[in-house]
């Protein structure tokens, strides 16, 4: 079988190179297309356009496959947890024991902010939301860091410390920014306590009294995380790899991540379907109108937490969610009517035709609203929470980027639809 493409344009052949990545998904290349043809590709939203070959994760959407560095997701939701995932996502290989400690002692020592960055907190009107202040902050943090400041891209000898300082510092940051948020006093990290319990600590413990953080909580707040870590080329990891193709420091490549995951089309579904769900609730509907609402076009409403760019079989991370949402709730004893509303529209929607011939699934944010509903997690929060998760994708993502000797500013272009040559009108002539 060739590996070349044929193109026929104007009369003429054209051969066009194709590429076959290690898990035998092909690619036609068109890089020498334009100076070769004249042509240029369309493809609108990008949905057959492999903007990049990575090594980090890969996803097979027809199958429901998802791997980080080849691990299934299934295999790392049971046997490992956040930060020993981040690892694998940043370097490549699961961490031997020193690799892990001292992965987690640079963590630990950089998980506290420039004291002044406080102040900025403080600029923030009460009621702000907690992903902009993030972005912002994630941002604002190259100011009080010299080596941000003067970024040297590919040549920095601490690329390994401005790592720990994303991951750690990221939490800080997030927790910090719901408490400012609510006007509630900010509280420092602890120099003991592991990841994720150490954010639940700064966002819940108040000065005269210390969070109880149950083993549980934290235990599915982890799987949140590890589950968010990567999902290759989405919307906000693009974004991630466009900034870092202008050579942009870490932090500023990552807070431009922030901004693009908090769409509701992208992360920011997972606050929509809570809210969809309380609407339901309110509305005293059982789901079965919400559902009809779903499939009109004119509604406006969609089924939030159905639907998938990729995935048209199922989420990989929606069942395993949805197990850890079934035990978090038992365990804490937790009934929710909202969950009750979710488990039926599930039920109706994947027995409905509209749902099964467009193959629109449950996705990861149809239930982990449920589960950080259920261990306290403010609404506002659930995107910042995809942001914890996502930071060590966007890393690696960076990091390859910077690791290729080849790589060059990302630059699309575009096919023009606007008006042809035009004349400036002054401005008492106009119509
Ligand atoms: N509810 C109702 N209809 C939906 C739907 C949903 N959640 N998601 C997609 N559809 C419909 C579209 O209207 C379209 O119908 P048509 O073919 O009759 O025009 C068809 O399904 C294909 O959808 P499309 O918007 O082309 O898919 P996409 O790949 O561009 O978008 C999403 C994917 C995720 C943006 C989309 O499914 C969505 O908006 N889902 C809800 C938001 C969400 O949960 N996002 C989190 C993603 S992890």
């Amino acid at each position: 079988m060739s590996n070349e493409a044929k193109l026929e344009l104007d009369g003429k052949t054209f051969t066009l190179p194709t590429i076959t990545g290690s898990e035998q998904e092909r690619a036609v290349d068109v890089s020498s297309l334009r100076a070769n043809t004249g042509y240029i590709t369309l493809d609108d939203g990008y949905g057959n356009t492999g903007s990049c070959v990575s090594k980090v994760t890969f996803i097979d959407g027809d199958k429901g496959i998802l791997r980080y560095r080849g691990i299934p997701i299934e295999e790392l939701a049971e046997k490992s947890n956040f930060i020993e995932t981040a690892y694998l996502l940043i370097y490549g290989s699961l961490p031997t024991r020193p690799q892990l400690k001292t992965f987690s002692d640079l963590l630990a020592e950089h998980q506290f902010l420039h004291e002044d960055m406080k102040y900025h907190f403080q600029g923030f009107p009460t009621g702000s939301h907690p992903m902009a202040i993030l972005s912002s902050m994630i941002n604002a943090a190259s100011c009080f860091d010299e080596g941000l400041m003067h970024w040297q891209f590919g040549k920095m000898k601490q690329f390994d410390i401005y790592v720990a300082k994303l991951i750690s510092q990221v939490r800080t940051i997030a927790a910090y920014s719901y408490r400012k948020s609510q006007g509630l006093p900010l509280i420092y990290p602890k120099q003991s306590y592991k990841y994720t319990p150490n954010f639940l600590h700064m966002l819940f413990s108040m000065p005269y009294e210390e969070f109880d953080i149950k083993p549980e909580v934290a235990k599915a707040l982890d799987l949140i995380f590890l589950l968010h870590a990567d999902h290759e080329q989405n919307c906000s990891t693009s974004t991630v790899r466009m900034v870092a193709s202008s050579q942009a420091n870490l932090f500023a490549s990552c807070a431009a991540g922030v901004c693009a995951l908090w769409g509701p089309l992208h992360g920011g579904a997972n606050q929509a379907v809570l809210e969809m769900l309380a609407d339901i609730h309110s509305s005293g509907d059982d789901g079965s109108k919400f559902i009809t609402a779903a499939k009109d076009k004119n509604s406006g409403k969609k089924l939030m937490g159905f639907g998938h760019r990729v995935y048209k079989n199922h989420d990989p991370r929606a069942t395993i969610i949805k197990k850890s949402c079934d035990e978090v709730l038992s365990r804490l004893n937790i009934s929710d009517p909202l969950l009750d509303i979710a488990k039926k529209l599930e039920e109706a929607a994947l027995k409905d035709s509209y749902f099964v011939e467009r193959k629109l699934y449950p996705n990861v944010d149809f239930y982990s609203g449920i589960i950080m509903r259920a261990i306290g997690i403010p609404v506002e929060m659930f995107t910042v929470i995809f942001a914890i998760g996502r930071m060590p994708g966007w890393i690696a993502n960076y990091k390859e980027i910077m690791e290729e000797p080849k790589s060059r500013i990302y630059r699309p272009r575009q096919i023009y639809t606007g008006k042809t040559i035009n004349s400036y009108v002054p401005l008492d002539q106009r119509k």
